[in-house]
């Protein structure tokens, strides 16, 4: 799909029905997902409806969502689209930052995602989760949702902001952080400073939450031992210009790493398991294969959470049914053509993941939970920009391969130890669409009751390389650079391969390697978190 310069000229078709003034906002903010859906079987693949005075273009599938994630950010403001996070982030940080300011503080961030620190978290989560059960007793019952958002921001905090904020602020910081996390109200998507509680009460915890890291930065500089968490990392930092971040800048940025790490996990957590107990096949699926792979006391490592496929496509079906991120948003800069049509700049753009992923022409009886279309038989994802969960493109989310590894790390214990049943009837539980980021609707109990592992011996073992092809064939890699944020995934995987230096710079070395090196060149494309690799066998 090209965004090149064409003779697309017609007005996207419009939804009808919008009210003077306020346009179809009523409709729309009753359930966006219903709405946007009811545009795509209306007028196709582009539609446009109206938010109060903004005029609002949806493009799903495939093809609308390559436009819209391939476009130039010059061209598609990403910026303007999210001025809701200003009062958050804080001014001048991020979405509010010049572009070339905020390209380097993006980058800031980039080495706490990457490869190396990652291998360290596993362990991190498992403690938390270990502490969190540690009271359950034999059976109970628990809101799974309010566990969850706890246990997120527990793990998120620990792994990402370091000690400070994880024991001795950590009541405050979980108070402060669900304030600013309310703030996201879509009210405040049109207007981000109306003067109601919920948004006032965002801005005092904005300012408070400022005076702690202050404080934190303050007694670390103190210290003669350096903590190696991504607080600190922040704190040493330079701008290009050799100047630091300043304390408003780093809390933004904190801010930021933790809204990644945890507010959509913790639903993505929550629908899984409430799928697995609403679809007891696949959840006997997972057990036999965590129970195989770590027997009664196997050790969750880094290593075994990347040996558990049929829960992958767990993970990604309850993606696929349950984005977080309904619909994500920019503000048209230059015009945007899209096939015949042309979205005039001044416009806001916005895909639809929840929607896109329910097109039946690709996945087949979409509201079936159905973990098998990911199968390498079936992979009903391999349109490129089908299934956009994360988001695509250059801006796809970074968190992404942090939120994986949180959730698979969070359930080998968890499923391990209890069987989770629910509580109401199954088809009760619904996402609550009140919220910007989605999750499922309160009260959502379940009962839990320890669970008697059979003994039996784990898989789990060091891994002995298989025995690597002697061919002489070559096989071709191309990484799509537009893409590429830096992750190194790569090169821990494929150092032959992939070189990535300290500023997350990629270096193919060879683009066309002996077939020795094919099963490293894959697990470097499998586990790049933005998908930039491609593989072709000659
Ligand atoms: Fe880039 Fe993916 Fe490697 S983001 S550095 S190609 S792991």
């Amino acid at each position: 799909m090209s965004t090149k310069p064409t003779s697309a000229s017609k007005t996207p078709p419009k939804m009808s029905g919008g009210l003077p003034l306020i346009g179809h906002m009523i409709a729309f903010g009753k359930n966006p997902f219903e709405y946007m859906m009811t545009l795509r079987n209306t007028l196709g693949e582009i539609g446009e409806f109206r938010m109060f005075h903004q005029q609002m273009v949806l493009l799903t599938g495939p093809e609308g969502n390559e436009a819209f994630f391939r476009a130039p950010d010059d061209q598609l403001d990403q910026n303007e689209a999210y001025k809701v996070m200003t009062p958050i982030f804080g001014k001048g940080v991020v979405f509010d930052a010049p572009p070339h300011i905020k390209d380097q503080q993006l980058k800031m961030l980039m080495p706490v995602l990457r490869d190396k620190p990652m291998r360290t978290y596993s362990q991190i989560i498992v403690q938390e989760v270990e502490e969190a059960i540690k009271d359950w007793g034999d059976t109970g019952e628990v809101d799974l949702l309010d566990f969850m958002k706890q246990l997120t921001i527990y793990t998120s905090s620990h792994c990402l902001l370091g000690d400070e904020f994880r024991y001795e602020l950590n009541e405050e910081f979980s108070k402060l952080y669900h304030d600013l996390e309310k703030g996201m109200a879509p009210i405040a998507f049109i207007f981000p400073n109306f003067p109601i509680p919920v948004l006032r009460r965002r801005d005092k915890a904005r300012v408070r939450l400022q005076e702690l890291v202050t404080g934190i930065i303050e007694k670390r500089a103190q210290k003669t031992e350096k903590s190696d968490d991504a607080f600190q990392m922040l704190i040493d930092t330079r701008y290009e210009d050799g100047s630091p971040l300043t304390p408003n800048e780093i809390t933004g940025m904190l801010i930021g790493t933790i809204f990644a790490g945890h507010h959509t996990t913790a639903g993505t957590a929550t629908w899984i398991a409430l799928e697995l107990a609403r679809n007891p096949e696949y959840y006997e699926k997972v057990l036999e294969e965590l129970d195989a792979l770590y027997g009664e006391n196997g050790k969750v490592t880094f290593e075994s959470l990347r040996e558990i496929p049929v829960f992958e496509r767990v993970i990604k079906e309850v993606l696929r049914l349950h984005p977080p991120l309904i619909f994500l948003i920019r503000k048209v800069a230059k015009d945007l053509p899209f096939k015949d049509y042309l979205i005039k700049a001044g416009k806001y753009v916005c895909v639809s993941p929840r929607v896109s992923h329910r097109i039946p022409e690709i996945f087949p009886n979409p509201e079936k939970f159905d973990p098998e279309r990911f199968t390498e038989t079936r992979q009903e994802d391999a349109t490129p920009f089908s299934w956009i969960a994360f988001g695509g493109g250059r801006h796809k989310c970074s968190g992404n391969a942090f939120a994986m590894l949180q959730i698979k790390a969070i359930f080998s214990i968890l499923l391990r130890r209890y069987k989770f049943e629910l509580v109401d009837a199954p088809e009760s539980y619904q996402d609550n669409y009140k919220e910007m980021v989605v999750q499922p609707n309160s009260p959502c109990r379940v009962r839990y009751s320890k669970r008697n592992i059979q003994k039996s011996t784990a898989t789990q073992t060091t891994k002995t390389t298989a025995k690597e092809s002697s061919s002489t064939n070559t096989f071709k890699i191309t990484v799509d650079m537009d893409f590429c944020q830096g992750h190194a995934n790569c090169m821990a995987e494929a150092s032959e391969i992939f070189k990535v230096d300290d500023k997350g710079q990629l270096t193919v070395l060879q683009d066309t390697p002996g077939n020795t090196l094919l099963k490293k060149a894959q697990k470097a494309a499998k586990y790049c978190p933005t998908s930039a690799i491609k593989i072709k066998q000659s």
